[in-house]
Formats: C-alpha cells, sequence, structure tokens
C-alpha cells in the first residue's frame, strides 16, 4: 500500500488553524482521500488524560516536566495512532506537533531549543511532517479570539505569546521546504485557497 501524507498545523492560540484544519479535512475528504483529523495533546485514549493535565491542572508545573508531558502524549499519538494512518495510506492533517514545543516550551518558555529538538527525534522516532503550515496572526488579535475563560496555556500572558510567535517565524527561516507561513488575519475563505494551493504542491 503507498504510503499516506502528515501534514501538520501550528500558530499561537486563537490562529484559526483549528477552523481550517475542519475545511481542509471537508475538501479532502469529498474528493474521495482518506483521511484522519487528528491533534496534540490528547488524541485518544492516554493522550487525553495527559492533555487534561496539561490545560487544566492548577499547581505548580515546572518547565522542564511541561515539556515532558508534551512529548509523552507524543510519542504515545506517534506510535499508537499517526504511524498505523499513515502505513495505512491515510493523510493525517495534526492539529499541533513538534514545533509547538519548540515555540512554547523552547521559545516561549525559555528550554533550550536544540535540547528540545533532541527529545522531539526520540518522541517521534524517525516521523517528519511532508508539510507544515503555520498560521501566523498577531498576538492581540489572536488572544482575544480565545476569550475570557482561558485554560493553563492561555494564561501565559501576551510577552509569552510573543516569543512564541517569533519562534514560529525563526522556525520557518530554518526549515523552508517542510514549513509554510500563511497569514491568519486574512478571511477564511481566503485562508482555506491559500492552504489547498500548498496543499496541491504535495
Ligand atoms: P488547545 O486547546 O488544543 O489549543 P489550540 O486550539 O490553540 O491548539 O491547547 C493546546 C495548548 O497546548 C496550546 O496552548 C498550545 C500548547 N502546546 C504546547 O505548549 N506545547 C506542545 O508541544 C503542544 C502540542 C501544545
Amino acid at each position: 500500500m503507498q504510503r499516506g501524507l502528515f501534514i501538520t498545523f501550528e500558530g499561537a492560540d486563537g490562529c484559526g488553524k483549528t477552523t481550517q484544519i475542519k475545511l481542509l479535512d471537508e475538501y479532502l475528504r469529498s474528493c474521495g482521500k482518506s483521511t484522519l483529523l487528528t491533534r496534540e495533546p490528547g488524541a485518544k485514549g492516554l493522550g487525553v488524560k495527559l492533555r487534561e493535565i496539561l490545560l487544566n491542572y492548577d499547581g505548580e508545573v515546572s518547565p522542564n516536566c511541561e515539556s515532558f508531558l508534551f512529548l509523552a502524549d507524543r510519542a504515545q499519538h506517534v506510535d499508537c495512532i499517526i504511524k498505523p494512518a499513515i502505513n495505512e495510506g491515510k493523510i493525517v492533517l495534526c492539529d499541533r506537533h513538534t514545533d509547538s514545543t519548540v515555540a512554547y516550551q523552547g521559545y516561549g518558555r525559555g528550554i533550550d531549543i536544540n535540547r528540545i529538538k533532541i527529545l522531539n527525534e526520540i518522541a517521534v522516532n524517525g516521523l517528519t511532517p511532508d508539510l507544515t503550515l503555520i498560521f501566523d496572526i498577531d498576538i492581540e488579535t489572536s488572544l482575544s479570539r480565545v476569550g475570557q475563560e482561558k485554560d493553563r496555556m492561555e494564561s501565559a500572558g501576551v510577552d509569552f505569546f510573543n516569543r512564541v510567535r517569533n519562534g514560529y517565524l525563526e522556525i520557518a527561516k530554518q526549515e523552508p521546504d517542510r514549513v509554510k507561513i500563511i497569514n491568519a488575519s486574512d478571511t477564511i475563505e481566503n485562508i482555506h485557497n491559500k492552504v489547498l494551493e500548498l496543499i496541491k504542491k504535495l
């Protein structure tokens, strides 16, 4: 069977990527493609429990511990969900993956970037996205979309999210073949068309 594809969607909270991933999923299915729409953290099973801790635990969580919890979720997700689906020939659309840990725990929380990259490599065990789309938007706009009720990560503040945004832009600069930036302040329809343009090149 032909190997499927692995496409990841990245960006700061409130950037609109979840709307776009769903639109792309509907489009691909309407073309008769077999897809798997999934997310990190917390796609299924154990991951859902880790997500609950990561987003809602209200005691102290050290940045190092936070990184390992996201990485643990990723290792389980890759082994039990993503790789089997790719091997079945599916197009896997993943809402956040390795670049989130580089941007949030590396650039955002200040953990050494190279260390995060090494830990990511261990967690994914040889898997790399065929394409990564980063939805870029100014942080004031994206955080205003998140609303009043913020989870643990969303409560990190504007300075944190500006570092996350800059981190994403840096990742795109370093890996221009894999990573493409999309201007997420455009209309939903224009952004969707831009996504399709990039997907069709694959
Ligand atoms: P989620 O509700 O899925 O947010 P979004 O809809 O913006 O993707 O929450 C995931 C949160 O976890 C989000 O704030 C980003 C953060 N995160 C990290 O900090 N590191 C990671 O490695 C991952 C996968 C997510």
